[in-house]
């Protein structure tokens, strides 16, 4: 079932079960300034979704946004054959399959369109995460830079997400991305490009969706490269200077 959050953004939630870890997975449907909807992170699109998905209007792009969200690639193409896909760089290598592909280009306004903003956190190898911000709805889309999973689960998703240090009350990025972008100068400047973004909601691909007042959550998910009175002090600052 699709959800709206209003001026050209949506988002489905689908049930995911991973070695019985159930991470649930989402994905954003955007229509851009381009009157083309983007999907990014499919899920499993079923004829009932495809139907849900095609009121909404034309199918143009299938974002994989890192290398880890490609499991329903495949089911999104065969749902919409016109639409192309757009990958990291490494999901080709990975998926030696996947059917025709361009690489994301953050900068390419024939995909993005004047009100979806794509930044490359940076290329940590394994994980090369893509996050966006959708201007009207002042919505920031992210995949697996945070997660949050303090509601009630089985043993396996207790287990994995407290070895992964995101079983909590307040959104957290995992061990496992810490480790992939664990040079910290440079995902510091993304953070901060990420802060200067001027969202209110924010869609996590797993775990839960934060609806109100998102940014100051973000920004103490973010406080373990940027203390929050510094931030805070520097946004003064500016406003100030
Ligand atoms: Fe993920």
């Amino acid at each position: 079932m699709i959800n709206s959050g209003g001026n050209n953004l949506w988002f489905v939630r689908s049930p995911l079960s991973l070695g019985g870890v159930q991470v649930t997975s989402q994905m954003t449907i955007v229509k851009t300034t381009l009157n083309q909807l983007i999907l990014i992170s499919p899920v499993k699109i079923d004829e009932s979704l495809k139907s849900e998905i095609e009121a909404l209007g034309q199918v143009a792009w299938i974002v994989a946004p890192n290398n880890f969200h490609h499991l329903f690639i495949s089911s999104a193409k065969q749902a919409f054959p016109e639409a192309k896909i757009v990958c990291p760089e490494g999901l080709p290598k990975k998926i030696k399959t996947l059917e025709e592909h361009s690489i994301i280009d953050v900068n390419d306004g024939n995909v993005w369109g004047a009100d979806l903003e794509a930044l490359r956190l940076y290329n940590g190898g394994l994980g090369d995460e893509h996050v966006f911000f959708h201007g009207p709805s002042q919505t920031l889309i992210l995949t697996d830079l945070f997660m949050w999973f303090d509601e009630k689960t089985n043993f396996a998703t207790k287990i994995f997400t407290a070895l992964m240090g995101v079983n909590s009350e307040t959104p957290k990025m995992s061990r496992m991305m810490k480790w992939i972008y664990r040079d910290k100068a440079v995902l510091r400047e993304s953070f901060r490009k990420i802060l200067d973004w001027d969202f209110n909601r924010v869609l996590l691909a797993h775990s839960r969706n934060i609806e109100l007042d998102a940014k100051p959550q973000i920004r103490e998910a973010m406080s373990f490269l940027i203390p929050v009175d510094n931030k805070a002090a520097s946004e003064n600052q500016q406003k100030t200077g």
